[in-house]
Parts: structure tokens; C-alpha cells; sequence
């Protein structure tokens, strides 16, 4: 599949965002620990959560959907062991670890290998389940874990705020024989949605969102009805595509709080930024500003996820913005692809420098992971004539018809078959 975009029209009118992928995929992992049913509102239809899906009845629940509402059955799951083609389609689903673990006592799933990011270690995944109770192997890239009586909470201190890790350990956590305090944990605010889920569900999770989290294991978890907290970076997308093609678009089901990092760099970038109740709009009347320097870091600093989306506005900006990735070791694989379509960037390992160029021109471009491939749709919507952009399952990764979305603030954008 591809997408073709002639672009150059500014983009006018809303667009709402979709219920967010790195919240809902730790969300359906939670369902492993929870008996009865788990109503589930604002689920996006992403690839990667079909893929979480699969995982889910593979272990046994029952899932159904109705328009953006998954319906989980949960029960006792009836096997520990995820196959390898399962656990390959999705890079977070070493997340489901901590959960069987909870839910059975064992837990068999391959190794995650590394991802178009570069590796991606998950030693402190590993070492805070052990400090939990797991007895864990490595046997020929297949993980073999189990627990000899029960997870029992203890003090896990993060040499890095990883979300992942922090996720994992609150799975694991929930049900475990006292109480577990993360130290450094993640502050990313799907971790805080994750806690909400759980603890509507019955668990004890105080303080997520900041740097310590307490978490009192419980007996059993519970089912419930719940909503996925917005995208925030598919909302950070929409508003992009204001910036590179001089438009307004009004984005709804957003939280500020959740994007002021972003936000503000429009602003400095010369957009009017104007947030309403759960909406936010960007007018943008000149050409973009230049940045001087964006770092990536943890919530609450630059979302790394934000990089490449906000790199393609810089590209097309007066003057020259510095971006330092602080947080994934290969995130600048989209700038080859920015450079086929006319922009100045020179790359080094953790840094890219972007002189802006006046105009992006059309070419044909390759997907080189989810966000980078945004930023080239971003790119295509900025310049005139017709950009082939392939590879885009990585985008189906995290966007929910995207081209619909654009088509409806007026962009020429087809989804065509090779
Ligand atoms: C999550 C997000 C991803 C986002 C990232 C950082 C999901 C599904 N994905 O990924 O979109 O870009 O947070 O905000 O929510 N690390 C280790 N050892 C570990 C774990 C992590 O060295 O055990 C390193 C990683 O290699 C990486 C850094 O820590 O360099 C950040 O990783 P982490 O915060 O864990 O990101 P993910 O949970 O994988």
C-alpha cells in the first residue's frame, strides 16, 4: 500500500483525534490480570492493536468491537506462552511479561530484537521482575519466567524513567504480596492512564504521573468501563500540517497539558495557538520560524515521538534549527527520505542540523518507521505535485485513517495498492 498526496493547499477545518495507541496497548495487557468484563471506549483501530488483540485471544480472552469500543472478556488465561510471530508484529508487546507473569505464575515469550529506533534493551524490564519474585532465563532468545509462590513488592529504583519498565512493573505489581515503590518511574501520561484503568478496575496505584509510585498489591481485579485518553501525538500531527502548508486546523479531543511542549514550539515557530475545552487550533499565516534547538527528553520535556513531525516544519523554516535525540539511538532514518524531497539536513550521530529551505519539492519516499513516515506525509502536504509515499504500514502502526483525516481539511490524498 501507498499513499499519494498532491499537495501545496493549505489545510482548513477540524479533525478529532483518536484515542491513544501507547495508552490502549498497556491497557489491553492490564486485561490479563482482571476477571469479568472490560468495557473499553475511544480505541483506536490500529494495526498495533489488532496485534494486542491476538496476543489477548491467544491467551484466551474473548475481545469484540463495536465502532471504537472493545469488549474484553476476562477470565483465566489458558496458556502462558506467546509464539514468536505474535510477540514480533508489535515491538511493545513485552509488556504483556509483566501481566502473565501476575496473571499465572509463569510467563513464556520470545526476546524482542531491535526495531528501526536501533536496540532496544529491556534489561530493567527484566531485573525489576526479578526483583519481584521472577526467576528468569534466556534459552535460545526465548524468555522463560516463573515464580516460585507469589510476586512480592519491594523498592525498584529506574537508572532511567523508561515507560515501558515502569508499565511492566505496575502489571506486575497489582496483584503481588505487598507494597512496590518505583523510584525515577516514567511520568508519560499513558502510564497515568494505565494506573486509572487499573485502579478503576480495584488495584492500589498512588502517584502516577509522578516520579515515585506506590503500588499496594491486591487480591483481584475486577472488570470496568473505561476511555482511552487521547492521542497526543496524532494531535500534534494534525496541528503540524497547519504549520507546513500555512493553514488552521482545529484539533479536538486533546488535553493541553498533555502537548505544551509542542505547543510552544509552534508558537516560537510564529503559529497562533489558541486551546479551547479538549481542543487546541493552530493559524499559521508566515513561513515557519526556525527553533535554534529542540532536545527530545522524558514527559514533561520534547516528546521524541514529536521529532521528526516537528523536523519537517523546520525544514521548511527561515533559518536553522538544531535537533539532539536524547532518547533513541537511530531516530534521524527519516532524514534521508526529507533530503529526497529537497531538505537541508545534515545528520550526526545524536544530531541533526535543519537549514531551512523555502520549499519542499514532490518525490518518491519510503516509510522508515510510524513517525518518521508522518513527518514525509507532512512533507508531501507541504509540497506542490505528487509524492508516492511507501511502506506505510508503519503509519497504520498509530494512525487511524489518516488520509481521511487530512482529505477532510482538504488535502489531495489517495491510499492506492501497488
Ligand atoms: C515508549 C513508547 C514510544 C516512545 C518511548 C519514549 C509505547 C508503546 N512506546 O517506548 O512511542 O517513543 O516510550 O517516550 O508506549 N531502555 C533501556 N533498557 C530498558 C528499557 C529502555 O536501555 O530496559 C532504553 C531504550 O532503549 C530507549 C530508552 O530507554 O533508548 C527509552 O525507552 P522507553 O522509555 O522504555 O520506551 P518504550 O517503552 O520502549
Amino acid at each position: 500500500m501507498k499513499l499519494t498526496v498532491n499537495g501545496g493547499t493549505s489545510l482548513l477545518g477540524e479533525v478529532k483525534t483518536q484515542g491513544a495507541k501507547n495508552a490502549v496497548l498497556p491497557i489491553l495487557s492490564a486485561c490479563v490480570v482482571c476477571r469479568g468484563d472490560v468495557v473499553l471506549h475511544n480505541c483506536p483501530d490500529l494495526s498495533d492493536v489488532r496485534s494486542a488483540i491476538k496476543i489477548l485471544e491467544h491467551l484466551g480472552l474473548i475481545v469484540t468491537r463495536e465502532k471504537d469500543t472493545l469488549i474484553i472478556k476476562c477470565g483465566q488465561i489458558k496458556n502462558c506462552s506467546v509464539p514468536e510471530n505474535l510477540m514480533r508484529e508489535m515491538r511493545s508487546s513485552v509488556v504483556f511479561l509483566g501481566a502473565i507473569l501476575a496473571s499465572c505464575g509463569c510467563a513464556d515469550i520470545s526476546m524482542p530484537g531491535g526495531c528501526e529506533l536501533g536496540p532496544r534493551p529491556i534489561d530493567m524490564h527484566l531485573s525489576s521482575l526479578k526483583k519481584l519474585g521472577a526467576e528468569i532465563k534466556d534459552e535460545h532468545g526465548r524468555l522463560k519466567c516463573r515464580v516460585k509462590d507469589k510476586l512480592c513488592g519491594c523498592n525498584i529504583d529506574l537508572w532511567f524513567a523508561s515507560v515501558g519498565a515502569t508499565e511492566n512493573i505496575i502489571l506486575a505489581s497489582a496483584l503481588a504480596k505487598g507494597k512496590t515503590v518505583i523510584t525515577n518511574a516514567a511520568r508519560e501520561p499513558e502510564i497515568v492512564d494505565l494506573a486509572n484503568f487499573l485502579n478503576a478496575c480495584g488495584a492500589k496505584i498512588y502517584g502516577a504521573g509522578e516520579s515515585t509510585v506506590v503500588i499496594e498489591g491486591v487480591d483481584k481485579l475486577h472488570g470496568c468501563e473505561y476511555s482511552v485518553m487521547p492521542d497526543r501525538i496524532a494531535a500534534v500531527t494534525y496541528l503540524a500540517s497547519a504549520a507546513v502548508t500555512g493553514g488552521d486546523v482545529n484539533v479536538l479531543n486533546v488535553k493541553r497539558e498533555h502537548i505544551v511542549s509542542v505547543t510552544s514550539l509552534f508558537e516560537k515557530a510564529g503559529g497562533n495557538i489558541s486551546f479551547g475545552k479538549d481542543s487546541v487550533r493552530l493559524k499559521q499565516k508566515e513561513r515557519p520560524k526556525p527553533l535554534y534547538i529542540v532536545k527530545t527528553m522524558p514527559y514533561p520535556g520534547f516528546p521524541t515521538d514529536a521529532q521528526a513531525i516537528i523536523m519537517t516544519m523546520c525544514a521548511l523554516s527561515s533559518g536553522t534549527t538544531m535537533f539532539v535525540e536524547t532518547i533513541f539511538e537511530n531516530r534521524f532514518r527519516h532524514v534521508d527520505e526529507l533530503v529526497r524531497m529537497g531538505a537541508n539536513i545534515k545528520t550526526e550521530g545524536k544530531v541533526s542540523v535543519v537549514n531551512g529551505v523555502e520549499k519542499l519539492h514532490s518525490a518518491n519516499v519510503n516509510c522508515t518507521d510510524l513517525r518518521g513516515g508522518a513527518a514525509l506525509v507532512l512533507a508531501a502536504l507541504s509540497a506542490e505535485g505528487e509524492t508516492k509515499i511507501d511502506s506505510i504500514y508503519h503509519i497504520d502502526r498509530g494512525y487511524e485513517k489518516i488520509e481521511n483525516n487530512f482529505k477532510a481539511l482538504g488535502a489531495d490524498i489517495k491510499r492506492i495498492s501497488p
